[in-house]
């Protein structure tokens, strides 16, 4: 399985050491991917981890104070980077105009986009899960080559139940899947939103999730280990 771990603006200098350290302690056969904060990507990383990045920047390299480019993002070994994270497009106002650009970016620069869609509360309760996703996916993948579709990975994060200790049924979560697969065939698709390693018992049964997108439970190296017990 694919667990995609989202640090977010977390851990400062020494805390990241530590973390690493304690990282180094897991044993496991999935493919992990480690998105800490800009900050510590040139820090090192213990060898079972892939290094991914949280964001990039819109254009390439030039005169664009204060975003990385994703060339320079490559340069640090970043394999992969979370677009359009529910955070970024409501904090940042990132636009689906602005996330099929980064897209562009990251592919033109051979880094894979993990793509972050999902739906509110409100939309969710008006019916509207799969026009909003639809809308999110295909804005986001227009141009994209058959090869790189393949190689894309989303991320369904139901907005509503990232950070709130809320997931949706098995049943509702196997709906939304099944109709992001049908939309993008040979895509792998992740779960994400307030995963932890009791609720993964429930969660695990669904065959049609390729992993996991963690953002709170990244943090925690030994609830980390528990879940990732459970997974294999
Ligand atoms: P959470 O965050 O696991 O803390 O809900 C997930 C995410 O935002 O990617």
């Amino acid at each position: 399985m694919i667990i995609a771990l989202n640090h977010k603006s977390n851990l400062n200098k020494e805390e990241y050491e530590k973390y690493i350290e304690d990282f180094s302690t897991i044993k496991t056969n999935h493919k992990m991917i480690l998105c800490p904060s800009f900050v510590h990507l040139n820090n090192k990383t213990p060898n079972h981890v892939i290094l991914g990045s949280q964001n990039v920047g819109l254009f390439d390299n030039g005169a664009h104070t204060g975003e990385i480019s994703a060339q320079q993002l490559k340069s640090y070994h970043v394999e992969y980077t979370i677009v359009g994270h529910s955070e970024r497009r409501k904090e940042e106002k990132e636009s689906l105009k602005d996330i099929h650009q980064k897209m562009q970016q990251l592919f033109q620069n051979n880094i894979i986009p993990i793509l972050c869609v999902g739906e509110t509360k409100k939309e969710r309760e008006a019916g509207k899960v799969e026009e909003v996703l639809e809308k999110e996916i295909i804005t986001a993948t227009e141009n994209l080559t058959s090869e790189e579709r393949e190689k894309l990975i989303i991320a369904y994060e139901p907005i509503w139940s990232i950070g709130t200790g809320l997931i949706p049924s098995n049943k509702e979560i196997i709906k939304t899947i099944r109709f992001i697969k049908h939309l993008l065939p040979n895509t792998k698709v992740l779960y994400g939103g307030s995963v932890t390693e009791e609720n993964i018992d429930i969660i695990k049964s669904i065959s049609i999730i390729d992993g996991y997108l963690l953002g709170g439970l990244s943090l925690k190296i030994e609830q980390l280990k528990i879940l990732l017990e459970k997974l294999n």
